[in-house]
């Protein structure tokens, strides 16, 4: 199904309140796809979400799952301290838990949503079959040719391949707890070359993507869509909170890769929290993300995640169907230019 979209532009998935039924609606509408973000919701939370979706539009639409990782067997007594001393409020307690993973998969089987989507890992081969019986198309996020691979032997329809332009968490499957990323960064042009070398499965491109000149790139590079997540945080649609708005409008901060807010590697703009815990941070989810989560609530921009891909100072509020149209116009525009370099008449 991902092929015959209308407009090849997704609206990636964006757990902690970004992606709203209206943003998923509004994408849809233009004709793209729209996910919801089941990461940190409770199951019930994610069935209302569902419903009021559907009740807003009957077009397709995706529903993203956090794969749980291992529990960490680090200490984390000396990152709490550490971030005590940094915040007005209490740190949370860092405990592992599994998202309530098979419960949110029972329910988008029994939903019939029609693209689910993983990240931080791998569904089982027994799940992927049961979700192909109730119809749903599923999409696994990979960082490497060789998490491609692996996806691809489990059954995966498709992946969205991310690269390391990309805001918010990385979808790498294990944390090396070594190396910025968790792993080897690929950009998003090598990481679809690569895969493409890989496997041979419809690809959707993820990471830094801002312009329809974007767009036809990844396309042209062998991708079938383009998944932009930073772009559209910036819409009305979205849930984005003000202060997160607020920092992506300045434009001034850089961003990088890091653990400090969840254990996990992720971009965001770079802030006091940022810089304080860099070095420190433990790769420990969602251990980390619990012990943060109190001093990230203050909504105070110095102590927030602020998510955001490499890209993020382009982007210009716009709702979210207004933002679809433009990339589709810019992307065929960036198509005869390119034409007209490639073979001039
Ligand atoms: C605020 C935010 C939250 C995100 N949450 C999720 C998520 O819940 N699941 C997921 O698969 N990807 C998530 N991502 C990553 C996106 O799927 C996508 O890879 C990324 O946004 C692409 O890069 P861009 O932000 O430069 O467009 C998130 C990204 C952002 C910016």
């Amino acid at each position: 199904m991902l092929d015959r979209l209308e407009v090849p532009v997704v609206a990636a998935p964006m757990a902690g309140g970004a992606s709203t039924p209206a943003l998923v609606a509004e994408v849809g509408r233009a004709g793209g796809l729209g996910f919801l973000a089941a990461g940190y919701l409770s199951v019930e939370a994610v069935a209302e979400q569902v419903t009021a979706t559907t009740a807003l539009t009957d077009r397709p639409y995706g529903v993203n799952l956090f794969v749980p990782g291992p529990r960490s067997s680090t200490d984390l007594s000396g990152y709490r301290d550490r971030v005590k001393g940094q915040s007005p409020t209490e740190p949370g307690e860092p405990r592992w838990d599994d998202d309530s993973y098979a419960a949110k998969l029972e329910l988008v089987m029994a939903l019939r949503v029609p693209v689910v989507s993983f990240t931080f890992g791998l569904p089982n081969p027994e799940d992927v079959h049961r979700l192909h019986a109730a119809g749903s198309t599923v999409v696994v996020t990979v960082t490497t040719p060789q998490e491609a691979a692996q996806a691809a032997q489990v059954g995966a329809d498709a992946l969205c391949v991310q690269g390391s332009e990309a805001g918010g968490h990385r979808g790498t499957f294990a944390d090396d707890g070594v190396s910025p990323g968790g792993g080897e960064l690929f950009g998003v042009l090598a990481a679809l070359r690569l895969v493409r070398a890989k496997v041979d499965l419809p690809l959707i491109a993820a990471g830094g993507l801002v312009h329809g000149a974007d767009v036809a790139a990844v396309i042209t590079a062998g991708a079938v869509a383009a998944q932009l997540g930073t772009a559209f945080l910036a819409t009305p649609e979205a849930g984005t909170s003000a202060a997160h708005r607020q920092a992506l409008a300045e434009g001034t901060r850089r961003t990088a890769l890091t653990r400090a807010f969840s254990g996990r590697p992720a971009r965001g703009l770079v802030n006091r929290f940022l810089v304080d815990n860099q070095d420190q941070a433990p790769a420990a989810y969602p251990e980390v993300h619990h012990l943060t989560r109190p001093v990230r609530a203050t909504g105070d921009p110095e102590l927030m995640s602020l998510w955001a891909g490499q890209t993020y100072s382009l982007v210009r509020p716009a709702p979210a169907a207004e933002v679809v149209a433009r990339l589709v116009a810019e992307a065929r525009q960036a198509l005869s230019v390119a034409i007209t370099r490639i073979s001039p008449v």
